[in-house]
């Protein structure tokens, strides 16, 4: 089962990057062509791809699978990124973090209007960042397709926040 194999290779790294934060490290599953294989297997399997237009892939993290996964699905990708990134005309989503805020941006001409977009990143967390992407996402007048994470931190109901930009959530292992 591919949850299992990667909790077997998923790292906790206590007190980063503050105090009281076990941090879920995932440079080890990189260092593993045969389970990323097996990740993008997963996803391709848990993904309706013919409803799937393009995938929108979040800075920084989400780029490593983001790309990829495109590939072996044959389809565009698009980078969402943090504030000052990217450097063609843009379109800005601010969030609420713990302490203060944060923005991300995505390139206007990213996709054309009614495209549909599944979203992915690495980890969903509160869902703060998704969020926002997909309200960025609507600002362009892209439809939500989905969202595909490797990781879901459950015990924050982060899917919950989701639910109202599409109900079809992947996520590979929870915790
Ligand atoms: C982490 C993770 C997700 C986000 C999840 O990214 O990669 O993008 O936080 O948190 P949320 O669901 O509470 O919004 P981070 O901001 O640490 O940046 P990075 O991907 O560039 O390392
Ligand atoms: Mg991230």
């Amino acid at each position: 089962m591919i949850d299992q194999r990667l909790k077997s290779v998923i790292r906790d790294v206590p007190d980063f990057p503050e105090p009281g934060i076990i941090f879920k490290d995932i440079t080890p599953i990189l260092k593993d062509p045969g389970l990323c294989e097996a990740i993008l297997d997963a996803f391709e399997a848990r993904l309706q791809a013919d409803a799937i237009d393009v995938i929108a892939g979040i800075e920084s993290r989400g780029f490593l699978f983001g790309l990829m996964l495109a590939q072996r699905l044959g389809k565009p990708f698009v980078p969402v990124r943090k504030q000052g990134k990217l450097p063609y005309h843009t379109v800005a989503q601010s969030y609420a973090l713990e302490y203060g805020k944060a923005t991300i941006e995505i390139h206007e001409d990213a996709f054309i209007a009614g495209t549909r977009i599944l979203v992915h990143d690495d980890l969903l967390a509160t869902g703060g960042t998704v969020t926002a992407t997909s309200q960025l996402i609507q600002k362009l007048g892209g439809n939500i397709a989905g969202f595909a994470f490797i990781i879901s931190l459950d015990f924050l109901k982060g899917s919950e926040r989701l639910t109202d930009y599409s109900p079809n959530i992947v996520s590979l292992v929870g915790y």
